[in-house]
Formats: structure tokens, C-alpha cells, sequence
């Protein structure tokens, strides 16, 4: 019998719900829902913004007067904090676990909504003593430690801002978002445990703070307790701030606005600086406790694990504030997946009992490899449903997921959705028939198409680029102080119908799933993680040895797709592969590890255009030894 193309077969392929999670759904009738919540937008959501605590109503739910500047819920006081904690505390909820953590070497921490109510305000305390106000935004670089979620809700407590910088980048990644976001105060902490190993994060920031000049603050949580080099007046440890008794745990919450920043939380995107997209507090939090109610069908007895790191959106909106204002328990793991042995994430679903767990189709990948016989030492049976986000899921690593870890009868949601987004855009719920590797339908509220560059929809199943075409209360304000960047990368290539260019490219088949393929920018999805091809040739380029480079993605079996690069050197130098691997090296060093490409080529010219454009397609095309496509405008 000819063999069909995996995903070919995937689109024919259904799975169905089973009716024990028909039954217990919150959601039962998804068309007919979805249906009333696309003709009465405003009031879906002013309905579910009601189930939340506000200080004052909103006055109006969509303002949409400075369009593509849209506001919600103006006029409205209100505080995720309150929502996240504050209200649980006046219920039976005070008593439950808000947060189970494992450290990567096994210790284990646990806290109930009154123990994280007493951290958090302690630590908001701290943060008034060096003064942080209103409106200021923190910077956080930190491992997976509780006190990473501590400090981000201590900001949104008294209505600072957080912009978390992922624990795995480095010394520009982190100097950068310092800089651009005139941080006075930076948490940090000593290090953190990776693969029985110190990430050595207390170095990185004293690196990064001596390139940006504005933290006057350093507070250093002990986690390692290795030697750090810690300043004089400006560095103080976090555990001995904590034991002062300006750390008292009473500490009002701040009323804020609807409209309130939130966070900042910066991604790559075309150009060199990354961009810092601004959340704020009403939208946010309608926007991520509704999906992740319905989407994940959260019930008071549930588990849950969303296996990121807080430093991404996918944390932000889901270990932290998504669950929390939904009082959830949440679970979080410190450390890598396969340590000490590949069995690691399956002994602590069994151990906790996990009921949802809710990763990467790169982490699946990754831990399908080792065999079968890791999970199936574990007894895993909690389990009743599955996510999955950060890049398209391939029907092989998703039906492994849904066989070997769901034992066949947990539904995958396949989440698809972005920073600017702030929470799932198309996913499905659990009631609906699904097919491998396609993230299903809109969510609430949302409609989405798939265009031509004119705008024009193209025919089922044909690729085109992903629009979405209307606001949502989640959605990024604003690109932190530059707002013509919002404009012209989001809203201006199709201004005309108003409508969100996503920057992915997809298909919609012909009963309404849609299928996203990937980015069609030059931003690059390694193992799941969002990189810039411009913010990795800055990198290369800050070598003394390099004049210019180019960098690409290529498909790579584990991580989605690989960095591939190519240099131009100096005059008179030449490259070998001592220096392959010092560029490598360095590119780690000011970006990260994720950054680290998988192959330096040194070449002697790059295909750019008559403007001076280096031509990337035509370098990918030549990579993959496929048609390079028109090259008229290739310079001679
Ligand atoms: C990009 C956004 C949103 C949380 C993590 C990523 C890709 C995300 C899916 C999915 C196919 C996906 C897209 C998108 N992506 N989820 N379920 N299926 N692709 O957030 O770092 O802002 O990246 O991730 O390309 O544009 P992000």
C-alpha cells in the first residue's frame, strides 16, 4: 500500500472526545457558545468579566476609538492580585495548595493561598522600601524558583510593572531589556539547578548591569549558594530583606486601573531590539482565566502543570495568573526533564497526581526519544487532559502523546497563540473532535482567516497568511514606548479591514481546522523558544573577528528548526573550526544557549539585494538544495 504523507494522513484522521468528558465539560456545546459569543462580543466577555472581583465596573467594555490602540473595561478599578489571591483568601480556598515546586537536586516547597498571600506581600513590602512605584517596571532574571512567581505578583500587588527576562539568556539579551526598560531594580538570584548543574545567573547580571546603566538595586535570592560577587549599596539578598521588619506580610493591594500596565514581557521579532509587549490588568485577566477555565476545563480537584518557564508568555499566562485567579494548584519543576533520568517529569506526575500537564512539542519530542519504558514504569492514570504549544505539533510526536502518556482517552489541546496574544487564540476545548497537528478552531469571540496579500480569503486548504480579525481583551496594548512599531509590524498590512497580522502562515481545511504552519518573518522557532535572525547576527557581528553574517532556520528533527549561519570574516582572516566553535560560543554568551547556532559556515559574499538586503530565502534554498525562486532583484 503507498504510505501517505504523515500530515496528509493527520487530516483525515479524528479523534473523538470520550463521553466521560462529554459529560463533565464545562463547555458542552461549543457551536452554540461560539456562536452567541461572535454576535454578542462585548457581552460574552463582560459576562465572564463579571465572574471576577472588581474594586469599580467598567464603564464601557470595548474601547475602540483609537483604533488599533484598543482598551477594555475603561473606567473599571481592578488588581489581578486581588482576583489571584486576595479574594481566595476570603474562602475555603485559603486552606488549598496554590503551588507545589520541585527543585531540580528534589527538595520540595508547597504553598497555600495563604502562605503565597503572606510571600508575595512581604516581598511587595520590600520592593516599596527601595522605593518602587506605581508605574516603574522591575526587571526579574531568574531560575525556576517560587520566588520568580513571588516577585512578578509583589509588582503586580502595588501596581509596579515586571518584565521577567527568561532565566536561560544572557549577558546582552538581559542588558538590552534592562536598558530599554529603564529598570531601577533587578531580582535576580545566585544561580539555579540544571542538569546537576549551577546556571551561574548572579555573574550574568553583575555582566549585564555593567552594561546598562540604570540599576541602582540588585536584590539576589540564594538558590546554589555558590560565591557571588555581590556590590556594596547596591546588592542585597533577597532572604535577608524578607527577615527585616520592613517585610511585614500587611500590604494592601493597589487599585489599579483596567488599563494599567501589567508587564512587559520582550520578544524577537524583525529587527535587532526585541520588542516589549505591554499587558495590562482587567484584559489580562478576563482573558486568561476565561481560556484557561474553558480550555483546560479547570475543576477545584484538578493538578496542573504547564511544564514552561514563567520567563515566556506561555508562564506568565498560565503557571502564574491564568491558574491563580482560576485557584487552581499549580505545579512547577526547577530543572531539565531527562534528570537524572529521562522517567523525571513521569515520577512527578504520579508522585503530585497530576490531572493536566501541559508542554512543548519540542519537550515530547525530546522525551519521546528515550523509549517508552520510561513513562510506562509510572503510573500516570491521574491524567484526563493534555496540551500542547509553542510551535506546530507533528501528528508522529502527538500521537506518542496521546498513546503512550494519555494512555488513548486524554484529549491534546492544541494551543496556538503568541505573546501578543496573552492567551489561547485557537485551541480547542475538550468536547471537540480533534486532529492531529491542527490547533482546531477560534477560540470565544474570535475570528480568524487565512489571506492573500491583498487581504482576499484563498480556498480551503490553501496556505496563506493568518489574520485575526477582531480585538480581544487579551491582546499586547502597545510595543513599550513605541507605539508606530505596533502599528506598522501588527495592524498596517492590512489597515484597511482592520485586522491583526499574526506573521505565521497557515491553511484552513474544509471543515473550518485550522492548520498553522509557520512563521513567515525572520523569526525563528528553536525548540519552541522565539528567536530574531537579526538578534543572533548582532551577535556575531559584536565578534572582533566578523564582518557581517546571515542567519537562517532549517527543520531539525528534535528542536522544529536549527540556527544556521554565515560569515564573512575580516580581510586576512580565516575561519576554521576553533573558530566555528568560538563564534558559537560567543553568540551563547551575549544571547543564550538557545541562541547557539548549529553550524557557522564562513563564506566569502552573501546573496543580497540591489538595496543591500541580504537575501535569506535564497541561503535557506541553496541549504535545502531546493529552487532558489526569482532572483531578479539579486544584486550582480
Ligand atoms: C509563535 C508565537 C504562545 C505561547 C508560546 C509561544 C508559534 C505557538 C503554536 C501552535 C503552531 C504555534 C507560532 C506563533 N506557535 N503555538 N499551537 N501551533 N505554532 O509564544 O514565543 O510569542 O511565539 O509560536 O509561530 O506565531 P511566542
Amino acid at each position: 500500500m503507498p504510505k501517505a504523507s504523515s500530515v496528509e494522513k493527520s487530516q483525515s484522521e479524528i479523534y473523538h472526545p470520550s463521553e466521560e468528558i462529554k459529560k463533565s465539560a464545562h463547555i458542552k456545546d461549543f457551536e452554540k457558545l461560539y456562536k452567541h459569543s461572535i454576535e454578542n462580543r462585548e457581552e460574552f466577555w463582560a459576562d465572564e468579566a463579571k465572574k471576577l472581583s472588581w474594586y469599580k465596573k467598567w464603564n464601557t467594555v470595548l474601547d475602540d476609538s483609537k483604533k488599533p490602540f484598543y482598551k477594555w473595561f475603561t473606567g473599571g478599578k481592578i488588581n489581578i492580585i486581588d482576583n489571584a489571591i486576595d479574594r481566595h483568601l476570603k474562602t475555603a480556598h485559603r486552606n488549598k495548595l496554590a503551588f507545589i515546586w520541585e527543585g531540580e537536586p528534589g527538595d520540595v516547597r508547597t504553598f497555600s493561598y495563604h502562605a503565597l498571600d503572606r510571600e508575595v506581600s512581604k516581598f511587595a513590602n520590600v520592593l516599596k522600601s527601595m522605593g518602587v512605584r506605581k508605574g516603574e517596571i522591575v526587571t526579574i532574571y531568574m531560575p525556576q524558583v517560587p520566588e520568580l512567581v513571588f516577585a512578578m505578583l509583589a509588582c503586580a500587588k502595588i501596581g509596579a510593572a515586571h518584565s521577567v527576562v527568561y532565566g536561560g539568556f544572557s549577558v546582552e539579551a538581559l542588558a538590552g531589556r534592562i536598558q530599554d526598560a529603564q529598570s531601577r531594580v533587578l531580582v535576580t538570584a545566585d544561580g539555579g539547578w540544571r542538569r546537576g548543574k549551577i546556571t551561574d545567573l548572579k555573574s550574568i547580571a553583575n555582566e549585564a548591569m555593567g552594561r546598562s546603566a540604570t540599576i541602582e538595586v540588585c536584590i539576589t535570592v540564594k538558590r546554589t549558594d555558590h560565591d557571588v560577587y555581590m556590590e556594596n549599596d547596591r546588592d542585597f539578598w533577597y532572604h535577608e530583606l524578607m527577615g527585616l521588619p520592613i517585610a511585614s506580610a500587611e500590604c494592601e493591594t493597589e487599585k489599579t486601573d483596567a488599563e494599567d500596565m501589567l508587564f512587559i514581557l520582550y520578544t524577537s521579532g524583525t529587527t535587532g531590539q526585541p520588542k516589549g509587549l505591554l499587558h495590562t490588568h482587567g484584559g489580562y485577566s478576563v482573558y486568561t482565566s476565561t481560556t484557561h477555565k474553558y480550555v483546560f476545563d479547570i475543576k477545584d480537584e484538578d493538578r496542573w502543570w504547564c511544564a514552561a518557564d514563567p520567563g515566556w508568555i506561555t508562564g506568565h499566562s498560565y503557571i502564574v495568573y491564568g491558574p491563580l485567579i482560576n485557584g487552581a494548584t499549580i505545579m512547577m519543576y526547577e530543572g531539565a526533564p531527562n534528570h537524572p533520568y529521562p522517567n523525571r517529569w513521569w515520577q512527578m506526575i504520579e508522585k503530585y497526581g497530576i490531572t493536566i500537564l501541559y508542554t512543548s512539542p519540542t519537550a515530547i519530542r525530546g522525551l519521546m526519544r528515550f523509549g517508552d519504558q520510561w513513562p510506562q514504569r509510572h503510573n500516570l492514570s491521574s491524567l484526563r487532559l493534555l496540551g500542547s504549544v509553542g510551535e506546530p505539533i507533528n501528528p508522529e510526536a502527538w500521537r506518542w502523546y496521546h498513546k503512550i502518556i494519555g494512555k488513548e482517552k486524554c484529549p491534546i489541546m492544541d494551543t496556538w497563540w503568541q505573546t501578543e496574544t496573552g492567551g489561547f487564540m485557537i485551541t480547542p476545548v475538550p468536547v471537540m473532535p480533534l486532529k492531529p497537528g491542527s490547533a482546531t478552531k477560534p477560540f470565544f469571540g474570535n475570528e480568524v482567516a487565512v489571506v492573500d496579500e491583498i487581504g482576499k480569503e484563498v480556498k480551503a486548504g490553501e496556505e496563506g497568511k493568518l489574520v485575526i480579525k477582531n480585538p480581544w481583551p487579551g491582546m499586547a496594548r502597545t510595543i513599550h514606548g513605541d507605539p508606530d512599531r505596533y502599528i506598522d509590524v501588527y495592524w498596517k498590512e492590512y489597515e484597511k479591514q482592520g485586522w491583526y497580522k499574526a506573521g505565521d502562515s497557515a491553511r484552513i481545511d474544509k471543515d473550518g481546522y485550522v492548520w498553522v504552519i509557520g512563521r513567515i518573518d525572520d523569526v525563528i522557532k528553536v525548540s519552541g523558544y522565539r528567536l530574531g535572525t537579526a538578534e543572533v547576527e548582532s551577535a556575531l557581528v559584536s565578534h572582533a573577528d566578523v564582518s557581517e553574517a546571515a542567519t537562517i532556520a532549517l527543520p531539525h528533527e528534535l528542536k522544529g528548526n536549527a540556527i544556521y549561519a554565515y560569515v564573512i570574516l575580516r580581510a586576512g582572516l580565516n575561519g576554521d573550526a576553533q573558530l566555528e566553535d568560538a563564534l558559537k560560543k560567543h553568540v551563547a554568551h551575549e544571547i543564550g544557549p538557545i541562541a547557539r547556532p548549529e553550524s557557522v559556515t564562513f563564506v566569502d559574499s552573501l546573496p543580497k539585494t540591489r538595496s543591500g538586503k541580504i537575501m535569506r530565502r535564497v541561503l535557506k534554498a541553496r541549504a535545502l538544495g531546493v529552487d532558489e525562486g526569482d532572483l531578479s532583484t539579486l544584486e550582480e
